[in-house]
């Protein structure tokens, strides 16, 4: 594609919640604009329409959208269960592609979103935005620098701080609909590992339970409705993310232990928990050289090498200080959007390849099967 006077055309496909990022994009007069948005709540449209403008052509039934010779890429922001028949209709139906993470909750459809991408000759981008954050960023440059020489381990921790909050309340906490939170959270940390090492995992073993959230309360029961609503730390009043967190249908992990061997024999480990009180993620990669470590909540990145810590026990020999950039996750949301816009416009690659997004979902699709199967090793399926 290469427009350079109209703007690029967006729909998008589920228009709130991650269907915010159309204030991103619906910029007139500048290089995008949203021009159409799919939801099978009529409220949410009706909201999208006072939030966009009254010329946005709204519909329940996404198929509409891509019917349309005004649309030139759809933003696929339903819930991870709708990705692959999303994406892929869109495709088919010529459109260029952002898709939320995951990019489909099987390897089966991932594939078929591939495939559909292959034969469109169109864009698909997937929604990895931490590829975006000033943190990783920085730790990649570091990393490729090759300051801390060649990696062979790395240590992810994940704190979940608002896990009931974001995640067990909904639609997230069924394994039908997002087989497993490796998918739905950690597909972002996955691409992480292996965005800044350089390499995908090969192999994986797991361990995790649903050892806080779940329990025997009815699948009806919503918070507003609950009778020990006023001394549950997890009440919550928010219309369709409401569901009581102790429900009987809650069937995913609520925290997991996952290890790694990446493609040249590069060790890491991922360990994920949704009832620690705090929220971040912790992040060490270690090479021959030395090691790299963000902490502060992801204001600093400090970095050892083996010379100096042997002389100075343990002392940092470098430390970086990261400001996020404006906007939501860290500045990443309004630098995602953009990049995908600016990739339309210039036809080249994008950052958050859909290779990556694939694989990202193969590793957490084999940890599941491992974590679910007494903690066997699972080969991660390879790409077809
Ligand atoms: N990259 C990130 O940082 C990030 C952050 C949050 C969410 N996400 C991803 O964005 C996606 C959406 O998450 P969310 O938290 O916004 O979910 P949500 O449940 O809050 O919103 C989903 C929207 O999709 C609509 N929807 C549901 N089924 C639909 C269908 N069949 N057709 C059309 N619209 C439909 C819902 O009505 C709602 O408006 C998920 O895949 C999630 O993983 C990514």
């Amino acid at each position: 594609m290469s427009r350079t006077s109209q703007p690029v055309r967006i729909g998008v496909i589920g228009v709130t919640g991650r269907g915010g990022l159309s204030r991103h994009w619906h910029k007139p007069g500048d290089k995008s604009v949203v021009v159409a948005g799919a939801d099978i709540n009529e409220e949410y449209l009706r909201e999208f329409k006072q939030k966009i403008g009254e010329s946005v052509f709204v519909t329940t039934d996404y198929r509409r959208l891509l019917e349309r010779d005004d649309i030139d890429a759809i933003a696929v922001t339903s819930p991870d269960y709708c990705h692959e028949e999303h994406a892929a209709a869109a495709l088919e139906a010529g459109k260029h592609v952002f898709c939320e993470k995951p990019l489909a909750i099987t390897v089966e459809g991932c594939d078929r979103i591939l495939k559909a991408w292959k034969k469109s000759g169109k864009h698909l981008m997937v929604g990895f935005n931490m590829r975006y954050m000033n943190i990783f960023r920085t730790m990649k440059e570091i990393v490729d620098s090759g300051t801390i020489g060649e990696i062979k381990t790395v240590w992810v921790r994940h704190f979940v701080g608002h896990g009931g909050e974001w995640y067990f309340h909904d639609w997230h906490a069924n394994r039908k609909n997002t087989t497993s939170l490796l998918l739905q959270k950690a597909s972002h940390d996955i691409d992480m590992i292996h965005w800044i090492s350089g390499h995908y995992a090969k192999r994986v073993a797991a361990f995790g339970g649903l050892d806080f959230y779940g329990g025997d309360k009815p699948n009806n029961l919503e918070c507003p409705e609950c009778p020990e609503r006023d001394n549950c730390p997890e009440f919550q009043i928010w219309p369709g993310h409401q569901y009581c967190v102790f429900r009987k249908e809650v069937d995913v992990e609520d925290n997991t232990v996952v290890i790694m061997e990446l493609e040249n024999g590069i060790k890491a480990t991922y360990t994920q928990c949704h009832f620690t009180p705090d929220y971040w993620r912790n992040y060490t990669f270690i090479g021959t050289e030395g090691r790299l470590e963000n902490l502060d909540d992801s204001s600093k990145v400090i970095v050892l090498t083996r010379d100096r810590v042997r002389k100075y026990k343990n002392l940092a020999n470098r430390s970086y200080d990261v400001k996020p950039a404006e906007g939501g996750h860290g500045g990443a949301d309004p630098l995602i959007c953009q990049d995908f816009v600016d990739m339309l416009i210039s036809g080249r690659e994008p950052l958050a390849t859909p290779v990556a997004g694939r694989m990202s979902v193969a590793v957490g699709c084999a940890a599941t099967e491992s974590l679910r199967s007494g903690g066997k090793v699972v080969e991660v399926a390879p790409l077809p």
